[in-house]
């Protein structure tokens, strides 16, 4: 259906919000195709309009508008994610509201060690802004030059820093919501402590936009590690990369803030991403392992590296490393990693997974899983890496050369998913459901979960308007 400035229920849209906030907030048309588009520009769908409200209270108004038309509402961030979450999938009755010019930090507290800020303040700006005043919000992953804060929340985002510093859930004291019914659900609180009844925010959290809006959020901060060492340390296989982090818990004590594992295929994709980015050592080892230690004040990381490569060397755990010597160096390591997803993106469609098994099982899923697909699919190439420390494995698959790669992508991901329940492991460690996941999850939800998950739902939105067909499928309210 095409959409156009006389379709019923978007002039309906206009006169809902009232001329002044339509003129203010109502994109429709070619302006919309950017907001409808995934980040990997694997999908492009459309949308009736996008709304970009200022203000808590001019989110309150669009969703009332939207409540009151029956239309499908799809919360948007920076559009990182990567399970088609914010992208609309039914373009002539969904809307998605933008939080895009909610960019406020509304404040910090230095003694508090707490940050109020509105959803759409991207992560980057955050960090860079509090470490100013000495400040430091952990969340830390390669998007984050782009995505915001409310939809780290939304996703309940992991990343880099979560073995130290737990996952976004962990990172919030407060949420301000807008309820899908227009009305402002403020749970916002400097509280480190409070065990007043049940955390109703815990259930915006990881929501993936599917029960209202976030708008504001309030941040647990720590103090600014001043100090960062950072070493690209090669292994003779996977399996030493658990032993060799069982050791860092050891004897690095709580310093460890990043522990990654890569295999030498990142040095290939991260070159084809960045051509000009310096590769510091041989690239044909079986597995690779990024690690970070940080501290502040007193804490000497760089002299604690080198200790402790030393006892892992004398282990035989490493067999070759370098530590950076600069800042600059260390960016250029943690380019490596990040440059991964950018060089898997180059390659065109492929299928990407973000699974979990607990850790120590981590090299045996690996191993099983990429020989299922190496098997099954001759010249399909398996790139597995991701979060050691939480047992948090991207087993993507890059399809073979010349075949449909929609076809290989459902392979490699039922193939992948057979070998997962062998080890009780998660479809969805970090990255959400989405609409991508939907069926997968849908169909392996016992039938409790389902019946609690639906009457939330039906408290929360009875109208059945926000994100529709994310996560689970719902029936969504008739058009009126
Ligand atoms: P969007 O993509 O815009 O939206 C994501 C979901 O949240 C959607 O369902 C949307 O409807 C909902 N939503 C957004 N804002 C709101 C709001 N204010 N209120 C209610 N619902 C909302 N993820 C990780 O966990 N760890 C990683 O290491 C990681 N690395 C990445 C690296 C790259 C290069 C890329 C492209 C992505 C990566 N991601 C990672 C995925 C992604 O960055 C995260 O999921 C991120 O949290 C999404 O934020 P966003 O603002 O882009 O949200
Ligand atoms: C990462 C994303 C894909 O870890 O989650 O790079
Ligand atoms: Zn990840």
């Amino acid at each position: 259906m095409t959409i156009t400035p006389d379709t019923p229920l978007l002039t309906g849209l206009r006169a809902a919000l009232g001329p002044e906030l339509a003129a203010d907030v109502v994109l429709h048309g070619p302006d919309t195709a950017p907001y409808c588009r995934d980040w990997h520009g694997d999908v492009q769908s459309g949308a009736l309009a996008v709304l970009r409200p200022r203000d808590t209270a001019q989110v309150s108004a669009c969703l009332r508008a939207a409540q009151a038309l029956g239309l499908g509402v799809v919360p948007q961030g920076g559009r990182t994610g990567l399970v088609l979450g914010a992208v609309p999938d039914t373009p002539a009755r969904q809307v998605v509201l933008s939080l895009e010019r909610m960019t406020r930090i509304r404040s910090i507290d230095a003694d508090d060690f707490t940050a109020e800020v509105e959803a759409g303040v991207i992560l980057q700006t955050l960090k860079d802004t509090l470490a100013e005043a000495g400040l430091f919000f952990p969340l830390a992953l390669g998007a984050q030059g782009s995505c915001q804060i409310g939809g780290n929340l939304s996703t309940n985002a992991g990343g880099l820093n979560v073995l130290r510093y737990g996952m976004t859930r962990d990172l919030v004291l407060g949420l301000e919501v807008v309820l899908p019914d227009g009305r402002v659900l403020d749970l916002r609180s400097r509280l480190r402590k409070d065990n007043r009844g049940l955390d109703l925010k815990q259930l915006f959290i990881g929501a993936e936009g599917t029960l209202g809006v976030i708008t504001a959020a309030t941040l647990k901060l720590g103090p600014l590690p001043e100090h960062t060492a950072t070493a690209l340390l090669a292994l003779d296989r996977l399996e030493d990369a658990i032993a060799l982090f069982r050791l860092a818990r050891l004897h690095c004590c709580d310093l460890m803030s990043a522990f990654e594992f890569m295999p030498p295929l990142a040095f290939t994709l991260a070159h084809e991403a960045m051509p000009d980015l310096p590769i510091p050592m041989a690239t044909d080892a079986p597995a690779y392992v990024l690690m970070d230690l940080a501290g502040s004040g007193l804490v000497d990381v760089a002299d604690l590296m080198e200790r402790f490569l030393e006892l892992a060397m004398s282990k035989g755990l490493v067999c070759d490393g370098v530590i950076a010597q600069s800042h600059t160096q260390a960016r250029a390591l943690w380019q490596i990693r990040e440059g991964m997803n950018d060089g898997q993106a180059k390659r065109g469609r492929h299928l990407r997974t973000d699974v979990s098994v607990p850790l120590s099982c981590l090299p045996d899923f690996v191993a099983q899983a990429e020989a299922a697909v190496t098997a099954a699919m001759p010249g399909a190439v398996c790139v597995s890496y991701g979060h050691v420390g939480d047992g948090n494995v991207h087993l993507n698959v890059l399809p073979a050369p010349g075949t449909d790669a929609d076809h290989q992508i459902e392979q490699a991901k039922k193939l992948i998913y057979q070998v997962l329940a062998r080890f009780d492991g998660s479809i969805s460690a970090e990255h959400g459901i989405g609409r991508l996941k939907r069926a997968d999850f849908q169909d392996a939800l016992p039938p409790t979960q389902r019946d609690l998950l639906d009457a939330i739902k039906r408290a929360i939105d009875p109208a059945q308007i926000m994100n529709p067909n994310c996560q689970l499928s719902h029936a969504q309210g008739p058009v009126t």
